[in-house]
């Protein structure tokens, strides 16, 4: 997540921390900081979330061999394949959510044992939506990891790989564009003003040549 500040989860639209909780979860992480005694200082609310590698080096020793993403962009990088012709069906029904349905399928697709036919390399595991259905990441979530809070009409959200997935999957993709809302909704202010704007002129040019013989 080397494109987020700590900061950024007080803005509008994301988790909406107060600026305390912010500074709090900061404060739990270690920056490595050359001007300071000892090289590392408590995180504060400016700081870019650091790297869980010193180096890419170590990231690769750790999985494997095999590079884990920055996960700043990635619901922008990626998106689901659909095969021909189902995909041209997406310009009509202005299905963006390609980044997110992805995520959450790569993190609810592992399947242990792999189905019959498959081959999977040692070390790597099965997952029915990665390219190639090998995939050096070990499955990050289980169910029960965490319990949500109870709502007061007694609603409550389940505790699954499933939930967690999907809001993973919401919380990557507003990372990855925090002002997509404002984007689309200034968008449609200026699609709509232009509307106006093109009949207003059709009737001025109409009332300006309406006394002129053409
Ligand atoms: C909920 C937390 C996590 C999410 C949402 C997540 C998401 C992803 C995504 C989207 C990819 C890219 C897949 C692609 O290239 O299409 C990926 C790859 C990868 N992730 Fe994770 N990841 C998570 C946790 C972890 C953890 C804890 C590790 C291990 C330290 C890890 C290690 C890797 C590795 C090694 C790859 C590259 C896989 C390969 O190229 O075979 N991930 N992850």
């Amino acid at each position: 997540m080397r494109l987020m500040a700590f900061r950024n989860l007080s803005e509008p639209g994301g988790p909406e921390f107060s600026e305390a909780q912010v500074k709090a979860l900061a404060a739990t992480y270690e920056i490595a900081d050359a001007e300071v005694e000892g090289g590392v200082r408590p995180g504060v609310a400016a700081d870019r979330w650091p790297s869980p590698f010193a180096t890419e080096q170590d990231a690769r020793d750790a999985n494997g061999g095999a590079l884990p993403p920055d996960l700043s962009v990635i619901a922008k990088a990626r998106t689901t394949t659909q095969p021909f012709p189902w995909w041209i069906l997406n310009y009509f029904t202005a299905y963006s959510e390609g980044g997110p349905d992805y995520i959450h399928a790569l993190l609810t697709g592992y399947a242990d044992p792999a189905p019959a036919g498959a081959e999977v390399p040692d070390g790597m595991y099965y997952n029915a939506a990665f390219p190639g259905h090998a995939i050096a990441m070990s499955p990050p979530l289980q169910d029960d990891l965490l319990t949500y809070e109870t709502a007061a009409d007694g609603a409550s959200v389940p505790p699954t790989v499933d939930q967690y997935s999907r809001d993973v999957s919401a919380f990557l993709m507003w990372i990855a564009e925090p002002h997509l809302v404002d984007r689309k909704e200034t968008g449609f202010k200026v699609m709509a003003f232009l509307f106006l704007f093109t009949v207003i002129l059709y009737l001025v040019k109409r009332r300006l040549w309406a006394k002129v013989e053409h």
